[in-house]
């Protein structure tokens, strides 16, 4: 039975592993683990930086995303971000990312949040279908990114 917890403050290396492969997997690049950790720990000692949710089978971190929020002007209210999503590849395809979704949308509409965002790796077609068969849209916008090196 998977349970879905919410600002759950978990075991910080096991969500810290999970970006380091998820970085790996799905786009070739290797994280520096003690930075990833430090920003995991971050997040689990702050709410205004993000909540984590987690998924547990029998008791087992199997699977996280992380929610991080943005105020739109236009709109006059907050949307979110998903962001971190892993799921340990032995539980993929047994709708785990999908109960984590539907509480985000359960949580989103509590809370009067308007839009959910999200980016994905243009090479990652799996998260890309994955999130299209949830019932997300492709936007119009391109992201761009500058690079400060801090
Ligand atoms: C993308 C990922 C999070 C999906 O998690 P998951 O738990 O396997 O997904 P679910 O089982 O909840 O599936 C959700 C839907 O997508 C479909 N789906 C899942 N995997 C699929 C695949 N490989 N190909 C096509 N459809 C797939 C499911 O059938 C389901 O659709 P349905 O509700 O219509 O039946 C998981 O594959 C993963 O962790 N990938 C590596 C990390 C990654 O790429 N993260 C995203 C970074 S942006």
């Amino acid at each position: 039975m998977v349970e879905i917890t919410v600002g759950d403050v978990c075991n910080v290396d096991d969500i810290a592993q999970f970006q380091v492969d998820m970085a790996m997997e799905s786009e070739g690049l290797a994280l520096d683990y003690e930075r990833v950790r430090r920003g995991v720990q971050a997040v689990m000692d702050d709410d205004a930086k993000g909540r984590y949710i987690i998924a547990r089978l029998d008791g087992k971190v199997v699977a996280c995303l992380m929610i991080t929020r943005e105020w739109s002007d236009w709109n006059c209210c907050w949307y979110w971000w998903i962001q971190s999503v892993y799921v340990l590849p032995e539980h993929r395809g047994r709708g785990i990312y999908k109960a984590m979704y539907n509480k985000v949308l359960d949580l989103a509409k509590a809370e009067g949040i308007s839009q959910i965002r999200l980016y994905v790796d243009k090479e990652n077609s799996t998260a890309q279908t994955v999130y299209q068969k949830l019932g997300m849209a492709e936007c119009h916008y391109c992201l761009y990114e500058k690079d400060l090196k801090i």
